[in-house]
């Protein structure tokens, strides 16, 4: 719509294009909507410009449900809205994959779904909140019983616009903590797992988004070719999957998109990081990605970064005390290597549990700056969440 009426605009000003033939206005729009919904997808270029991510139904559930429950009416009433932004749905276990076709079947035409990867074997190899389900190794039953029932499932909605984000912080791991035992048992099944997964999700309707980390992590002067490297080299192995588009930064992260002076450009080391804000991170990464022959667009994270000066370290990255939601989904980010600003990370989920007794602690998630009591990654914390909404910005 905007752009049929900034190219009507552009003529009228210029008088060089032939006169349009008349534009009924509304009903054209909603005839045009159920076209597109009728007839298979295929998605190139940026997916998220002409539409809108679909609110999925478990997120929205969480929030109806958390509003619901809160006794200051204000604040229930700002909270309420959170469930109207589109946010992605983490299918993190095979037991998820049960609600996948429940959040496809009711996308509208002119929105897209929007979903994250996350189950490779031997997960969250340099940390413990997000181990998963499936032992180092286990690329088999990645491949069978997680990536192929996923696949049958997109393949019924040629129709439906999907984008995904593949596997959250895996290929950044093995770029930085190779020297651990745990990245080490996982390495070789995260770069089958991921080839995988790109090469069998390689449909007309979907977009995929390989992770890449954050400024913080691979945008270390030294990290930058290996990271582009190692992503790069993986997308190759799946054969170069058309599908692809690049990278998504700031997962379930909290750095800025272009604050300057950079939040951590006071620290002693700074001099070897360049990239110290998400913006200068992807017009950084996203040549490097492009010289090792990869796709170089970027989506970010800012469902949580509204605060700064919040992480005593940059690295820290467990339940940030203070946070609040950040700028909504938007195609409008400025920058020639950004496609949007998105919300990944389900803002009031957990990073990871603060009890020390758990098998998945991670002294992360104890650390000052951590909020506490904090359930298990992934599991709902409603003063968490409250907070999010208070410290949100802009307001809701
Ligand atoms: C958890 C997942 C969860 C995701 C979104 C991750 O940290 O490990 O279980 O689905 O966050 O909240």
């Amino acid at each position: 719509m905007k752009g049929l009426y900034s190219a009507l605009v552009a003529s009228a000003i210029t008088g060089a294009l032939a006169a349009p033939s008349p534009v009924e206005q509304g009903p054209i729009t909603a005839r045009a909507a159920n076209a597109a919904c009728a007839t298979p997808v295929t998605l190139s270029g940026n997916p998220f410009a002409s539409r809108s991510i679909y609110a999925n139904k478990e997120y929205s559930k969480e929030v109806v449900a958390a509003a619901a429950s809160m006794t200051d009416s204000s604040l229930a009433a700002a909270a309420s809205k959170v469930a109207n932004v589109g946010t992605f749905l983490w299918i993190d276990t095979r037991a998820r994959i049960a609600v996948v076709e429940d959040n496809l079947k009711d996308v509208p035409c002119d929105q897209i779904a929007a979903q994250v990867i996350y189950d490779l074997p031997g997960r969250d190899c340099a940390a413990k909140a997000s181990n998963g389900e499936l032992a180092a190794g286990d690329v088999a039953t990645y491949k069978t019983g997680y990536i192929d029932p996923i696949v049958a499932i997109y393949k019924k909605y040629p129709n439906t616009a999907i984008a995904l984000i593949i596997e959250p912080d895996s290929l950044p791991n093995l770029v930085t903590n190779s020297k651990l035992q745990t990245c080490q048992d996982s390495a070789s099944g995260y770069r089958e797992g991921v080839a995988y997964a790109l090469k069998q999700l390689n449909l007309p309707n979907i977009i995929m988004y390989i992770d890449a980390g954050h400024g913080g992590w691979l945008g270390w002067n030294d990290n930058l070719k290996p990271g582009a490297k190692e992503l790069a080299t993986v997308y190759k192995n799946a054969g170069s999957p058309k599908q692809v588009r690049g990278i998504s930064t700031n997962v379930a992260g909290w750095n800025a998109w272009d604050l300057s002076p950079g939040e951590f450009s006071k620290a002693t080391d700074a001099q070897w990081n360049k990239c110290q804000n998400e913006k200068i991170y992807v017009e950084t990464f996203g040549p490097e990605l492009k010289s090792a022959g990869m796709p170089s667009m970027a989506i970010i994270d800012t469902g949580r970064n509204a605060v700064t000066g919040l992480r005593k370290e940059w690295g820290d990255w467990c339940n940030v005390n203070g946070a609040g939601f950040g700028v909504r989904p938007t195609s409008t980010t400025g920058s020639s290597y950004a496609d949007a600003f998105v919300w990944v990370k389900p803002g009031g989920e957990s990073d990871g549990t603060s009890d020390t007794s758990a098998t998945r602690y991670d002294s992360y998630c104890g650390k000052d700056d951590a909020f506490k009591p904090a359930p298990e990654a992934g599991t709902w914390n409603q003063a968490y969440f409250e907070a999010l909404v208070k410290n949100a910005k802009p307001a809701f």
